[in-house]
């Protein structure tokens, strides 16, 4: 399969990935997990890419291109892969259709805006591993402890309030409009994502079985 997860920032897209990953044993990569992965590595390409996600800014199109174009050539996607996050544009999804890329699904999972600012409130990162977790709705065992990896458990910068509302901007102003792009195709699907983790990945199962079928 091969899929991608569309939805507001902090709508689930990395919790559902994860789940869909494990069940269909296909790779899923993040462009905001690479991004942030360049930020610590202080790559040039990282450093200019933060002044835009603390911004709650999208990151120039051929920066994330660039990035996605390398990963989806390597061997581990040759099976299938989820891409989380990209594309975020549609100049972004013109350059997925322009490598030949044949997309079976679009999954966007649906999440009203006064939730995601709450959700994004209570989210820990881990450190180490990238697990993802809310301190009320997806705890971890041990406070503020990663339970793959014990490793500390940390804020992300654009999880501030001020900034989540600047990122549901552009989600609505730029990015939304490739549900209208991808149904035109006829592979768009959608999936409630306002309940608890399992309803949404029951839910997010559900559709992407209607696909398989
Ligand atoms: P990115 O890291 O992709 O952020 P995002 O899309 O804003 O999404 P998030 O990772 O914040 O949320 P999510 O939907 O994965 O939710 P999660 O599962 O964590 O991108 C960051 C930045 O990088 C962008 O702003 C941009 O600047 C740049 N960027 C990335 N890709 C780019 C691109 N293609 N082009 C240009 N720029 C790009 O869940 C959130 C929280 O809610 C967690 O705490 C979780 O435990 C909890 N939760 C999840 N589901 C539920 C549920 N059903 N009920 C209760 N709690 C839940």
């Amino acid at each position: 399969m091969k899929l991608i997860l569309l939805g507001a920032p902090g709508a689930g897209k990395g919790t559902q990935s994860a789940k869909i990953s494990e069940k269909w044993n296909i790779p899923a990569v993040s462009t905001g997990d690479m991004l942030r992965a360049a930020v610590k590595e202080g790559t040039e390409q990282g450093l200019s890419a933060k002044a835009y996600m603390d911004a709650g800014k999208l990151v120039p199109d051929e920066v994330v291109i660039g990035i996605i174009k390398e990963y989806l050539s390597s061997d581990k996607c040759k099976n299938g892969f989820i891409l989380d996050g990209f594309p975020r544009s549609i100049p972004q999804a013109e350059a997925l259709d322009a490598m030949g890329v044949k997309i079976d699904a679009v999954l966007s999972i649906e999440v009203e805006d006064e939730k995601i600012i709450e959700r994004m409130s209570g989210r820990r990162i881990c450190s180490s591993c990238g697990a993802s977790y809310h301190v009320v709705y997806n705890p971890p065992k041990k406070a503020d402890v990663c339970d793959a990896c014990s490793s500390a458990l940390y804020i992300r910068d654009d999880d501030a309030a001020e900034t989540v509302i600047k990122r549901l901007n552009t989600y609505h102003e730029i990015t939304e409009p490739l549900k209208g792009y991808y149904e035109k195709k006829g592979i768009l699907v959608c999936a409630k994502g306002m309940e608890k983790v399992e309803d949404t990945t029951a839910n997010v199962f559900e559709a992407l079985e209607k696909v398989e079928a």
